[in-house]
């Protein structure tokens, strides 16, 4: 099935949940304050591959953010808390994504892709 449908109850405040979607894992984080607005302060900064936080999240909803968790590099899955920026590190050849997914710093050439994904209440989503 090209979709799934994922309960948001799962998940806790500044946690997320990896979930396979189309043979790849695919992050769903919900952010705390301080990640929101790290990720907003730094809409303005020197980006590789330049996006608004906002561009990233679903209006209204910047505490979700949907992620497909392979680095934009060669694929490795990075993990959330490493890294210079707060956000994702890829310990494959270091890239350091930012509370955005923002590629910041490191050889990976993209943001994290975010996927096509619709809210279907407050508390579900559906992606793809
Ligand atoms: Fe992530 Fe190379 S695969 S840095």
């Amino acid at each position: 099935l090209a979709s799934i449908e994922f309960d948001l109850t799962k998940v806790a405040d500044g946690q997320q949940v990896t979930v396979k979607w189309r043979g790849k894992p695919l992050f769903v984080r919900k952010r705390t304050p301080a990640e929101i607005a790290s990720a907003v302060r730094d809409d303005n900064a020197a980006l590789r591959d330049p996006q608004k936080d906002e561009e990233r999240h679903k209006p209204g909803k910047p505490e979700w953010l949907v992620l497909v968790g392979t680095c934009t590099h060669l694929g490795c899955v990075p993990t959330f808390g490493g890294g210079d920026y707060g956000g994702w590190f890829c310990p494959c050849h270091g890239s350091h994504y930012d509370t955005s997914g923002r590629i910041r710093k490191g050889p990976a050439p993209r943001n994290l892709v975010v996927p096509e994904y619709a809210f279907l209440s407050d508390t579900k989503v559906k992606i793809g």
